[in-house]
């Protein structure tokens, strides 16, 4: 099987999802978030998926910006942190996400060895070129496909069919790359070569699918490519 286009995931995987907060409270006088900032991350995070895969269950779309607020104003709440001022800093650091540090490279690499590259992601457009522009790797990616352009949130079929829709390959031609256990089981459903970048080192999924591949980092990526 050759492999012709590599897929990734966003949020998690090309970038770091956990730095808004960790930013945040590392700023002058930001004690009470300083105390929590994981479990606020790691709540905001969580409440972030599930009111997609809730909204995609009950078709009742909105777009990642939105429910990305949602999930933040219910981890501010759960954590006690009543601050408006603290809540529009922390919206504004998710549009300048950092990239992991071995993506530049990763991405370089695969573009030199003629791999097709792009984003796919639940993240609105704007959210996307946002944080693709401030991790400085637009010229690395042939093209960013948000799940805006079918109105449903991963793991809809909808949302993995874009992929074949924009590069031309068969499913079995795409090595799909995320660290979201869910996601890239998702993907092997829908019959993609998976990657799950286990990042946090979190149990195997119990879905009815599994990625064909896990890795604890990107680093790896375009040897795993090269030879599938
Ligand atoms: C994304 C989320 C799921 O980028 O991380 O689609």
């Amino acid at each position: 099987m050759t492999i012709t286009t590599c897929i990734f995931d966003a949020y998690g995987t090309l970038f770091d999802v956990s730095a808004a907060a960790r930013i945040a409270a590392s700023e002058p006088g930001r004690d009470d978030l300083a105390a929590c900032w994981q479990k606020l991350a790691s709540d905001w995070r969580l409440k972030q998926l599930q009111y997609t895969w809730l909204r995609a269950v009950a078709d009742a779309h909105d777009d990642f910006w939105e429910v990305t607020q949602n999930g933040l104003d219910w981890a501010m709440e759960n954590n006690g942190l009543n601050d408006a001022e603290l809540r529009e800093r922390l919206l504004q650091l998710y549009w300048e996400l950092q990239a992991y540090a071995e993506v530049p490279k990763m991405l370089g690499q695969l573009k030199q060895a003629g791999f097709n590259t792009g984003i796919l992601s639940n993240g609105s457009p704007a959210m996307l070129e946002g944080a693709v522009s401030s991790a400085g790797v637009g010229e690395m990616l042939d093209d960013t496909l948000s799940v805006e352009s079918v109105g449903v949130f991963k793991p809809h079929k909808k949302v993995y069919d874009l992929v074949g829709q924009r590069f031309g390959c068969a499913p079995k031609e795409v090595l799909f790359v995320s660290s979201n256990g869910w996601d890239a089981a998702g993907a092997a459903g829908y019959g993609f070569q998976t990657v799950w970048v286990n990042r946090a080192v979190e149990p195997m999924d119990r879905l009815p699918w599994t990625p064909s591949h896990v890795l604890s980092d990107l680093t790896s990526i375009p040897d795993l490519a090269a030879k599938i």
